[in-house]
């Protein structure tokens, strides 16, 4: 019977290795078109919407790149290359040939593996190609595998490259630090080396993200023209470039940033690249988030496709002041206004360092009995008294220097060798060695003790709040220390993977320092990120914005805050806040005690009218219409449902000035032929809008768009400069 399986496969496998010179990497509307010829080199000859078999056949000649789809440094010195290795024998140089082509159906994608030899040495690059065959989205990753007889050394191992024709090409890609994380920054390609990067070493979206998107008409526009979207899916650090010399083609790489990251293979070893998602867009920018989101709902987002709660967490409301009597109101509170869940955040363990500030504890996951007598069990019970459900703040990647944790393993924390650990916050914190197979247990742990013991937690805050400031393993063999990055990053996806075996069902969001993991590399363990620690509506406006490009609302968690905010200051209305949480994952994070019983009735009536839209919200297609970055004193998105029976239309007033004259937002998104109620959510006015409850067509609303008066129709004494809408479109 052995033999008998044993026997088809590999018949199987002669069968698919049979190669063909042209191999097509097709979603419902997206290509790539490649030639591996065998004993050629690998050459991408197109990546853009689908085509027919008439121009595939004609490519060659119709000015195909013809660029080695992987190129090794060695040959050609001068260009940029995909892979730098030296050879055992101390040779830099690497040519790849095709030696032969495998297509897998895996389930809802198509897997094609185009195996490459090097000419001299027994080293085997597979170029791998995951095209899904229901969302509009390629993955490329690389296995690097060494049979020669002695380790090589790794210098560059990129996941993916793609040419892009020279044109009037701009790129759109988010920076930011603390605070700012997720601004669009959208700047023509010019001549020389584009370089995007991140080596904070735990953490990767802070300040530059691993996603980008190419308008390939000129300057981008979100709802037409042609757009090449990327997104390196890595929680590490990683490094794009765009390299644009004297050719046609701007030349596009990314993968793991190599700086102080050499990796020695072993003999037999493979190194798997992160995968590089690609995709494609005839509908504009917006068209291209809507190719991530609908791919990362369903394939790269834990629970893409479940409703998230409605919560309240305790970080601003009472930051480290956690006490039983507090945490129970702020339960009771969040349950009275509709919500669904509450989260603990920091400042609950600790007992030989109580954690009262940021200072200690981390790695003590114990429960503070002064602040809390009767443990997260009592807890769990009175969220379930109050009908809802309790999440917990962990940061398990770390310790302090105050802490039973370092006193008993000072030898896992990250550190040069032979120099005193280099402190982040609080003075004292530190990395946890993620390479060490005792600290991933020790992780591990501290997820399964809290979930043994109290089994009704439904959600967990992951926070990350350092960066790897000095670089050393304690773990890691000296001629290893290289290593460590990748090592760190191997460790913490080990770790996730065992958590998520045991718990598939928990919510865990990514926390790091407010949006520091923002990215598609870790999103299969996490079923949502926390955008910024900085809640103000207004920059929430414009860090969202940019967020969206590459992640679907499910995934970004926003908070209605208290005012003025803990950030910036800046004091905006309860509705301009709701207006803008609503347009996420919408929580609180505020003390519900210092509300007034008018804001609480504001808040009660956003929750219900945010049940009722948020499939819409979170399931549904985003379009973007007015950026907030283009200077028109406003911002406008939309989103609709998939039949397009339902849509949710926000306009934000971002700056006020008398006598103004806004553009008229023209919706998109809409069926044209059907009839849309319009119902105003969140409304605060004394009357209603002139056009509440009545009807217009989906080609009006996007021909035409509606007049959005500038202010609210509130009594004198309640006016203020803070203007927005929530429009809920219904189809009759
Ligand atoms: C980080 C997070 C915050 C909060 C604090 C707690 O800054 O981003 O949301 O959880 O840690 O210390």
């Amino acid at each position: 019977m052995v033999k008998k399986i044993l026997l088809s496969v590999c018949l199987v496998t002669v069968a698919a290795l049979t190669v063909m010179a042209q191999v097509r990497i097709a979603t419902p509307n997206v290509e790539m078109v490649l030639k591996a010829a065998p004993g050629e080199e690998l050459q991408i000859q197109y990546f853009g919407g689908g085509l027919s078999e008439t121009d595939v056949a004609v490519l060659d000649v119709a000015g195909a790149p013809n660029h080695n789809a992987y190129p090794p440094y060695g040959l050609w010195c001068a260009s940029e290359a995909s892979l730098v290795v030296t050879h055992s024998d101390g040779n830099m140089s690497t040519v790849l040939k095709v030696e032969g082509v495998e297509t897998v159906d895996e389930h809802t994608a198509k897997v094609t593996r185009i195996r490459l030899k090097d000419t001299v040495y027994p080293f085997f690059v597979t170029v791998c190609y995951r095209a899904y065959q229901d969302v509009d989205m390629i993955e490329t990753w690389t296995e690097i595998e060494n049979q020669e007889k002695r380790p090589v050394t790794l210098a560059r191992f990129d996941s993916g490259y793609l040419p892009v024709r020279v044109g009037d090409v701009w790129v759109s890609h988010l920076y930011g630090t603390w605070a700012n994380e997720g601004r669009l920054a959208q700047e023509p390609l010019e001549r020389g080396m584009m370089v995007i990067k991140n080596k904070d070493g735990v953490r990767n979206s802070h300040t530059d993200h691993a996603e980008v998107m190419f308008s390939l008409d000129g300057k981008p526009a979100e709802n037409e023209g042609r757009v090449i979207g990327a997104a390196l899916c890595y929680s590490g650090n990683y490094e794009l470039r765009i390299d644009t010399r004297d050719t046609d083609y701007h030349q596009f790489y990314a993968g793991i940033n190599p700086d102080n990251s050499a990796y020695i293979l072993a003999p037999k070893e493979v190194f798997k690249t992160p995968e590089l998602a690609l995709t494609y867009s005839d509908e504009g920018l917006s068209g291209a988030s809507r190719n991530f989101h609908k791919w990362g709902r369903k394939y790269k987002l834990a629970h893409g496709d479940r409703l998230r709660k409605i919560l309240l967490n305790s970080w601003e409301g009472v930051y480290f002041d956690i006490n039983e009597p507090g945490m129970d109101q702020m339960m009771a509170d969040i349950a009275s206004m509709g919500g669904e869940l509450f989260v603990m955040d920091d400042g609950w363990f600790g007992v030989k360092y109580p954690r009262l500030t940021d200072n200690c504890a981390l790695g003590d996951w114990k429960v503070d009995r002064n602040k809390l007598p009767n443990g997260i069990g009592w807890l769990v019970e009175q969220a379930d008294r109050h009908g809802i459900k309790f999440g917990i703040w962990i940061e398990p990647e770390m310790t302090n220097t105050t802490s039973e944790l370092y006193e008993k393993h000072p030898d896992w924390v990250i550190k040069a060798p032979e120099r005193e650990p280099v402190t982040g916050r609080g003075g004292t914190q530190l990395v946890l060695d993620l390479s060490n197979p005792e600290v991933q247990d020790f992780i591990f742990k501290v997820v399964d003790d809290l979930m043994t013991e109290n089994p009704e937690i439904d959600y967990i805050k992951w926070d990350a709040n350092m960066s790897v400031v000095s670089h050393g393993s304690q773990y890691l063999p000296k001629d290893r220390q290289s290593h460590l990055y990748i090592e760190y990053h191997r460790g913490f996806a080990a770790v996730c993977d065992r958590i998520r075996a045991k718990y598939p069902d928990v919510t865990i969001q990514a926390c790091a320092s407010g949006g520091g993991r923002a990215n598609w590399g870790v999103m299969p363990w996490f079923d949502e990120f926390w955008v910024s620690d900085n809640t103000d509506a207004l920059q929430r406006i414009y860090m969202q914005w940019g967020t969206s490009y590459f992640f679907p609302a499910i995934a970004m968690a926003s908070h209605i805050s208290a005012t003025p905010n803990h950030t910036v200051f800046r004091t905006t209305s309860l509705k301009y806040r709701i207006d803008v949480a609503m347009s996420g994952r919408l929580g609180m994070e505020i003390q519900p005690k210092n509300m007034t019983d008018e804001e609480k009735d504001l808040c009660r009536k956003a929750i219900s009218e945010y049940k009722e839209i948020r499939p819409v919200v979170q399931f549904g297609d985003l379009y973007r219409l007015v950026s907030p970055y283009d200077g028109h004193n406003m911002a406008s998105l939309m989103y609709v449902s998939e039949n397009k029976s339902e849509a949710v239309f926000y306009w934000w007033k971002t700056e006020t000035f008398y006598d103004e004259h806004l553009p008229r937002v023209k919706m998109a998104g809409l069926d044209p032929e059907r009839i849309y109620k319009v119902r105003e959510l969140n409304r605060i006015d004394n009357e209603p809008l002139p056009y509440e409850g009545l009807s217009f067509t989906g080609e009006f609303l996007m021909e035409n768009g509606l007049e959005i008066p500038l202010k609210h129709n509130v009594d004198y004494h309640k006016q203020d400069d803070w203007s927005s809408r929530v429009l809920y479109l219904v189809a009759e």
